[in-house]
């Protein structure tokens, strides 16, 4: 219901001039098209796809495996290019931005959450959250050790600071990467299936940070899922078939 409501709310427009929660695409993907070569095969991973994310959206992509939504995650977060197509960013196509730019966005806009966590074993937690923000120019070791708390305090995590990845739980785990993402601040989550590899009840506790993070701080959020439930509770369900979206 809530989130019926929130997206008419979106929509609502008065004398023909959209209200201040009126949509404001931070992403929009224009004719996008990949296609990996190899040797033996080409394969066509995303087909021409027109795409736009709105500031503020917590957006699921489903789709059989295979179908391209990885690769659209990527392109998406700028970690990989398209064979063609555009863009956008803010409504300014990523073209027009310098390499340094462009290495700004990736590092200050956007947060990864992967299915597989992504953290390293022999570092503690809260290295692991501290360590993207070492390559960040302008953030000295005080402010990483304050964000870096910060982060973990709010995926609940406080306790567990000097913890190793091995010494907890899946979802335990997931948190502490999420928490990475958080300390730099990201305006944007991209997460590819961020439960895929935990029960259904870690499960949920990951939905419920992820849901609180869009609702609360008006994080945008993009998550892949195989799981129905998990993506109707998002304000908006992408389905993908073929490298093409079908709904
Ligand atoms: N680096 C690559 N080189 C060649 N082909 C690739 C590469 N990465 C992905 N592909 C192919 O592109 C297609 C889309 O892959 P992608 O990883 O985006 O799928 P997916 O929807 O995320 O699948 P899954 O649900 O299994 O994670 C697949 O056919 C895959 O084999
Ligand atoms: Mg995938």
């Amino acid at each position: 219901m809530e989130n019926i409501l929130a997206q008419s709310a979106v929509r609502l427009q008065t004398n023909g001039a959209p209200l201040a929660t009126a949509s404001q695409p931070v992403i929009q993907l224009r004719d996008i098209e990949k296609v990996y070569q190899t040797k033996t095969i080409e394969t066509v991973a995303l087909n021409r796809v027109n795409l736009t994310i709105n500031k503020g959206e917590f957006v699921s992509i489903m789709g059989p495996s295979g179908c391209g939504k990885s690769t659209l995650l990527s392109i998406m977060g700028l970690l990989d290019e398209p064979t063609s197509g555009v863009i956008e960013l803010d409504g300014r196509p990523v073209q027009s931005y310098s390499d340094k730019e462009l290495a700004a966005l990736r590092n200050h806009k956007i947060g990864f959450v992967f299915q597989s966590y992504h953290l390293i074993n022999d570092l503690t937690v809260l290295d692991n959250v501290e360590l993207p923000l070492l390559y960040r120019p302008g953030v000295g070791g005080k402010e990483r050790r304050e964000r870096a708390y910060a982060a973990l305090d709010k995926v609940g995590l406080s306790a567990r600071t000097n913890h190793f990845p091995s010494q907890l739980s899946g979802g335990q785990r997931q948190r502490v990467a999420i928490a990475r993402a958080l300390a730099g601040r990201p305006e944007i989550i991209l997460a590819d299936e961020p439960t895929g590899n935990l029960d259904s009840v870690m499960g949920e506790e990951i939905m419920d940070l992820l849901l609180g993070l869009n609702r609360e701080d008006g994080t945008t959020i993009v998550m892949v899922t195989h799981d129905e439930q998990q993506a109707r509770r998002t304000e908006r369900l992408i389905r993908f078939f073929d490298g093409s979206q079908v709904q």
